[in-house]
């Protein structure tokens, strides 16, 4: 009977052992298909080091670049900047739109700097764009795309989805979640006393997208104000002392004065960079399905996010707005990817 109980034994064994292995590959498998379309800009590049950084969770299909803190030319520039100093020259970078759906551009070289990207300097990339416009890339891609198989991060203007959008409202099908970085609600805007940049700069583009029914996930202002640098989260950073990490010290020290000063806080968010660490630990954050609305009309409020944070309106949900963040976590992980690249 001994010999028996014994033989049993090891047979339970090595069959939970074989279940473990199997889920921790089913998990690893679980790569997520990524377009990142940017408007570098001082945090979109801190945010494409994060997620050039992170080949085991992110196949990252492409750069999409948009007009929005600088010129196109700039922004498509900054993006193959961003791709050669994380060593991922692999990754293509379209350039789509360059200006929005209907406003007059803005552009915000008061925060970014004349070349989109404060505190470093810039050289011309080694590499070069792809060939073709990025709203043409997203139409053929997402046609393609087995069924809500692919991710889109927005850091920018959402001026390049929606020209795809309104030309091919079929390309919902190919999209997984779309996960902006924009807007805000209990916060307040940064770039009038009610809007976020990247709404203001395009809220019509905004509305298609919030309309083609995709799912949404918005981190505004609301989160990204509570994920501040301090000294020693900026001293983490630059003790990793390799290439990437001066530039992110760089790019910091100079692009959070703006926020510092305005707000009067003691650090200054890194935006676009919380969208990659939402993709990558969403426990991390916190939110809540709401219905949110964006004022398009000329006035006091355009660009304005309306969110019906306590559902009085018994409106759709629409979007799932993360209003908190954990702020040490961010910057750990943060930490932790640069610290991969050279
Ligand atoms: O309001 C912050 C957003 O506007 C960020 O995406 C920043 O890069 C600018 O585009
Ligand atoms: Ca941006």
């Amino acid at each position: 009977m001994h010999r028996y109980a014994q033989k049993l034994h090891q047979l339970i064994r090595s069959l939970l052992l074989l279940s473990l292995i199997t889920a921790s590959g089913a998990q690893a498998a679980e790569k997520i298909d990524l377009i990142i379309d940017t408007d570098p800009g001082a945090d979109d590049v801190v945010a494409l080091l994060f997620a050039l950084a992170s080949p085991d969770e992110l196949n990252i299909r492409a750069l999409t670049t948009v007009a929005g803190n600088v010129r196109l030319d700039k922004t498509s520039r900054n993006a193959r900047l961003a791709r050669e100093w994380a060593g991922r020259e692999e990754v293509p970078v379209y350039a789509g739109a360059p200006k929005p759906l209907m406003r007059t551009p803005i552009y915000a070289e008061n925060i970014h700097g004349k070349e989109g990207l404060s505190g470093v300097a810039v050289h011309e990339p080694k590499k070069g764009l792809a060939e073709g416009n990025a709203v043409n890339y997203l139409i053929d891609t997402l046609k393609k795309a087995k069924p809500h198989s692919v991710t889109i991060a927005m850091l920018g203007p959402q001026t390049n989805l929606a020209l795809a959008l309104i030309q091919e409202p079929e390309i919902v099908q190919g999209i997984k979640e779309v996960v902006v970085m924009g807007g805000a609600h209990f916060n307040g805007g940064n770039i009038t006393p009610v809007a976020e940049f990247n709404l203001y700069a395009d809220p019509q583009a905004a509305e298609v997208v919030l309309k083609s029914g995709v799912k949404l996930t918005y981190l505004p202002l609301d989160v990204t104000h509570k994920i501040l640098t301090s000294d020693a989260r900026l001293k983490q950073i630059a003790a990793l002392n390799n290439n990437a990490s001066k530039i992110v010290g760089d790019i910091l020290n100079e692009y959070i004065k703006g926020d510092m000063e305005h707000y009067g806080i003691p650090g200054g968010p890194v935006h676009d960079a919380t969208v990659v660490a939402y993709l990558l630990k969403p426990e991390l954050f916190s939110g809540r399905a709401v219905n949110v609305v964006v004022d398009s009309r000329e006035g006091p409020t355009f660009g304005q996010t309306i969110v019906d944070w306590y559902d009085g309106l018994k409106a759709p949900k629409n979007a799932f707005w993360v209003e908190n963040g954990d702020a040490q976590g961010f910057f750990d992980l943060l930490t932790e990817r640069l610290k991969r690249l050279k």
